[in-house]
Parts: structure tokens; sequence; C-alpha cells
């Protein structure tokens, strides 16, 4: 009993140590949608798991719909969540997306924010971000949002190197990730498509995730249209092995899919990185652990298991 309670102990502290990274398409995210208290509270439930969160197809030139989520988002657990936004971005005045970043400023620092401006290369043009943090293996990083046209899809995604080169020379930071509903699947990309796209031919970039998964929610589709790709061995290091996954978050929290539905026609997908590899993390309201200790002793827990069993 005593064996179960300490493992117990050291996964909680395990969970704590993790950094989750979240992206999410929230498909016309409008005041209309913010004043749903339904869908308001599924989706404070979803975003309140995450360390930053990227919102797509947001729709909310004067922030109000914005500020809603982030005031009830800042009354439902002890984080203080922030959130910067782009612009609105596209090309016909009946169509303008931003890019919203929520974060928890506990968490992490907003260290730059930059508009990527080329016209000829996306519809909705990226709005770059760099953040650092003591509680994240990597201590600096730049997140690259895309939300695609669905029609250039191929173009844009390959585009994304372009915006690497510049935010990286800028920052001069090479831990970029990129995030976002791509399109990057079913009819819009194809297996031939690839060898058009540098972030597919380029082995620097890691695509976290895979093609076989379903980002959305609806039965009728099945296509891996959101994606995270990290760029360079340093960040791919500092990612949890296996994280990167979509977030069903209607089996998660046993909502019918209407309720899901309600929020987005996506799931949100998601990646943990690793916590600082120093000694010791003062976990919210507890004791610092040893967590370089932790690894040996689940180690050494396992071996005396197959003895005690
Ligand atoms: C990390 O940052 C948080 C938030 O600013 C701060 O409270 C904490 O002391 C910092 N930890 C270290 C190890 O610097
Ligand atoms: C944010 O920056 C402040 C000032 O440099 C620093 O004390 C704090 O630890 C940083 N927070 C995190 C989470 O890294
Ligand atoms: C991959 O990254 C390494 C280290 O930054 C660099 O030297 C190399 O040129 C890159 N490869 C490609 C194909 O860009």
């Amino acid at each position: 009993m005593r064996w179960f309670y300490l493992i117990f102990i050291l996964s909680v502290c395990r969970a704590a140590e993790d950094f989750r990274i979240c992206s999410y398409n929230v498909q016309n995210f409008n005041m209309q949608k913010a004043s749903n208290y339904k869908l308001i509270h599924t989706l404070t439930r979803v975003v309140s798991r995450c360390d930053v969160c990227l919102l797509q197809h947001v729709v909310d030139v004067d922030g109000r719909a914005v500020n809603k989520l982030l005031a009830v988002l800042n009354r439902y657990d002890d984080f203080t969540y922030k959130s910067v936004s782009s612009q609105s971005l596209g090309n016909s005045p009946g169509d303008m997306q931003q890019y919203v970043f929520i974060y928890r400023t506990e968490m992490v620092n907003l260290t730059g924010q930059h508009q990527y401006s080329s016209k000829q290369s996306f519809v909705r043009e990226p709005f770059v971000v760099q953040f650092q943090s003591n509680r994240t293996a990597i201590k600096k990083f730049v997140l690259v949002p895309l939300h695609s046209e669905p029609s250039k899809a191929v173009h844009e995604i390959d585009r994304l190197y372009d915006v690497f080169q510049e935010v990286s020379k800028k920052w001069n930071n090479k831990n970029v990730m990129f995030l976002g509903d791509f399109h990057a699947s079913c009819a819009y990309v194809t297996r031939k498509d690839r060898k058009k796209i540098r972030l597919f031919k380029n082995s620097n970039f890691s695509w976290l995730i895979g093609d076989k998964v379903d980002t959305t929610v609806t039965d009728d589709t099945n296509c891996a249209y959101d994606r995270i790709v990290v760029h360079g061995e340093p960040f791919l290091k500092a990612i949890k092995p296996f994280s990167a996954q979509v977030y069903n978050f209607g089996k998660d929290l046993k909502l019918p899919q209407t309720r899901v539905l309600e929020v987005s026609d996506h799931f949100p997908i998601e990646v943990r990185l690793k916590g600082p590899a120093s000694t010791e993390v003062r976990v919210k309201g507890s004791a610092p652990f040893l967590i370089q200790a932790t690894p040996l002793l689940l180690l050494l827990l396992s071996v005396i298991g197959q003895f005690v069993l």
C-alpha cells in the first residue's frame, strides 16, 4: 500500500513538471459563441489544461469574446491567464480571422511578437510569438501558428519555411514550433504533394501529429488537418515522448457530440514539453521534490515491485 502511495505522489509530481502546448481551431469564435454559457464552460475546461493555447479562427475585432473567455478562465483555477491576439487577417471582408494565444503568466513570459507579412504567401499570415519559461527544458521557444486556406494548403505549409528563416534570425532562436489547422491531409494535401513542402522534405523538421490521426469531430471525416511540427534536435529532445495527440474532450469529459460540435468541428491537439533539468522544482502548494531522482526511483520501484508481487 505504501508503494502505491509513493507512486501516486511521484506521478503527481511528474505531471506537475510537464508543460502543455495546445492548438485549437475554434471555428468562428465570436461574441455570439462567447455568450453561450455552456459553450464557454466547455471551452474553459479545454483551454485550462494548457500552459499555452493557440486559438485559430477567432472573429473578435473588439476583443470582447476573448475577454469573456479570459474572465471565466481566471475564475476557474489558480492560474492567471492572459492573451495576445493578431489583427484580423484575410483576403475578404466577410472572412477575417485572428490568431490568439492564451497563456498562464505563472508559466511563461511573452518576450516577442511578430506579424509575418507576405500577402503572396498566406491568406492568414502567421502571427509569431516568442515565449520564455523557467518551467521547460527549452528555455526560449518560438510558436508559429497557421490556419491555412484549404485550397492553398500545400503552398502555405511550404512557405512556413520562409517564416522559420525570418523569425529564427530575428530572435536568434531556432527552437521553433509550428502549430495549427494546416489542412495537411485528405484532399488538400496528398502524399504526392509532400515533395513540394520543405517542412516535409527537410529532416530537421519533425511532424509530431501523424497522418493517421483524426483531428475532426464527426464520423464522416477522418483527416489529420491539425498538426504540430518542431524544428531541430534541441526542441525534439525537450518534447515528452509520445505526448503529441488529439484531445478528444467529448470522451474525456463525457460530453455528447452536440456539445463538442457546439464549440468546433475540430478537436484540439496538444503536446507536452519536459520540465527544467533542475534538481529541485517547487510544485504549487507543496514541498520541493527531487525531480531528477524520480526516473531512478521509478525504475527502482518497478524492480522492487517484481520481487514483491
Ligand atoms: C520561475 O518563475 C516563476 C514565475 O515568475 C517564479 O515564481 C519562480 O520562482 C521561478 N523559478 C525559478 C527556479 O527561477
Ligand atoms: C518571467 O520573467 C521574470 C523576470 O525576468 C522572471 O523572474 C520569471 O522567473 C519569469 N517567469 C518564468 C515562468 O520563467
Ligand atoms: C539541419 O540543421 C543543421 C543544424 O542546424 C544544419 O547544419 C543543416 O544544414 C540543416 N539541414 C538542412 C537540410 O537544412
